[in-house]
């Protein structure tokens, strides 16, 4: 017999099924619900308990601290796999064969120059601009230099789309960077991994060469896995939302770009380092901020602090945190605002206010101090997050495709003025 839930509204019954997930997840399939009880809605500011889909992407357990991709545990992905696996396992369901991976990245190589009149739309931004609205942008612009990229019914159009902005992206975001810096941009090098093209395309000096440091190949391919899905959070239901209207991949990834510029989201790294040094420039004293984080008039929270779905510990956060470390003492780093980090970090886990609200460290929290130590300026953290994320937008907005879900159009409970007249 199917499970099914009953909802009493003034007498009256309506039975509901409940769907089941392969993790025994269960919900309330309440699609039915406004058609049989004539114009009942459910109310869920935030989403907190709304499904807006089912996926087969990725896993995770708030409550656990139990994060998989298709599967595979985060921890075992992180210590084994290249970010490139990582992405075709997303995109496509399964780990890829060497003679897979072998073509994928050769397409993503053979589609990755950026058509040079971007850099007109580039020039013409401020030094001072975001590179989060850069990226954006000129993500959003690859559309009108792609245009076959908007053709989501046509499979090989789709695939180009994919490997497209695969090999782009990494050109953007580098050459955001550099434009700020004053760096002569240029493209990557079809002999290199993704991750070393990445590292030599943001950092290779014009009148040096490029020599690769083993330890930033590894430690970025890590934080690029780490980041690279997490269900349904801010920026991958924004993609998949766009999606559904059947808007091409990259104005829906550009849209996942700016929903992941916010501090309350992706933007929590760049806010972790900037809070990290205004405690650094106001004396170190991090018991001051503690106390700010727990007052209730004051706006200032703990950044990196605190998660929407993981209530015991961030499973991500546990890998960075080692990955931090070795990064440190590899480079012979010695950092202030890692011993500020430190303290804050043994602070509010044996603080009563973050221990009753299952506040621990996210991810976010020691990202940055990597991104800072491998010679990333603090405005491109939330851009190396994006690159990361790519993937998973990618896998969200193909399933979604795939699935043909309908266009995503939330109900509202309408709260202002009811019906008045014009002035006469
Ligand atoms: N510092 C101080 N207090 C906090 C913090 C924090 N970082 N986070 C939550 N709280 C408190 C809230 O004030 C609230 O207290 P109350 O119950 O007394 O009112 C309680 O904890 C619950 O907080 P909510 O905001 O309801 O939790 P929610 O799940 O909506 O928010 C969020 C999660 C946005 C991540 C929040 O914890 C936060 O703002 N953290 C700091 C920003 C950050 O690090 N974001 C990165 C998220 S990870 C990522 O996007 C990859």
């Amino acid at each position: 017999m199917s499970e099914k839930a009953t909802l009493e509204i003034n007498g009256q019954k309506y039975d509901f099924p409940i769907v089941n997930g392969s993790e025994n997840e269960k919900a309330i399939n309440i699609s039915s619900l406004r058609a049989v009880t004539g114009g009942i809605t459910t109310l869920d500011p935030g989403f907190k308990n709304t499904g807006s889909c089912q996926s087969a992407i990725t896993f995770l357990d708030g409550e656990k601290g139990i994060l998989r991709y298709r599967g595979y545990s985060i921890e075992e992905l992180a210590e084994k796999a290249d970010f490139l696996e990582v992405a075709f396992l997303l995109i496509f369901g399964d780990l890829p064969t060497e003679e897979q991976l072998l073509k994928f990245h050769k397409d993503i190589k053979d589609n990755s120059i950026v058509d040079d009149d971007i850099r007109k739309i580039l020039d013409a931004f401020p030094k001072s601009a975001h590179p989060m609205g850069v990226l954006s942008s000129l993500t959003s612009a690859l559309t009108a230099f792609n245009p076959t990229s908007v053709n989501i019914d046509s499979e090989e159009d789709m695939y180009n789309s994919v490997v497209k902005i695969l090999g782009k992206l990494p050109v953007l975001v580098a050459w955001t960077m550099r434009k700020k810096q004053g760096l002569p941009l240029d493209y990557g090098d079809n002999s290199l991994g993704y991750v070393e093209n990445v590292l030599k395309m943001m950092f290779k000096q014009p009148n040096q060469d490029y020599v690769q440091n083993p330890i930033l190949v590894n430690a970025l391919n890590k934080l690029l896995i780490l980041h690279a899905d997490h269900e349904q959070n801010c920026s991958t239901s924004t993609v998949r939302i766009v999606g559904s209207s059947h808007a091409g991949l990259f104005a829906s990834i550009s849209s996942g770009i700016s929903a992941l510029w916010g501090p309350l989201h992706g933007g929590a790294n760049q806010a972790v380092l900037e809070m990290l040094e205004a405690i650094k420039e106001d004396g170190g004293d991090t018991k001051k901020y503690m106390a700010k984080a727990k007052d209730k008039s004051d706006p200032f929270r703990l950044m990196g602090f605190g998660h929407r779905v993981y209530k015991n510990f961030d499973p991500r956060a546990k890998i960075i945190k080692v990955a931090a470390d070795e990064v440190l003492n590899d480079l012979g780093v010695e950092d202030p605002i890692l011993d500020i980090a430190k303290s804050l970090e043994k602070e509010a886990l044996a603080d009563p206010y973050f221990v009753q609200r299952k506040l621990y460290p996210n991810v976010d929290f020691y990202s940055g101090i990597i991104y800072r130590a491998m010679g990333i300026p603090v405005d491109m953290f939330t851009v190396m997050f994006a690159l990361g994320r790519l993937p998973g937008w990618i896998g969200q907005w193909q399933e979604m495709r795939l699935r043909k879900e309908p266009i995503g159009r939330p109900r509202q409970i309408y709260n202002g003025q009811t019906s008045r007249s014009f002035k006469a």
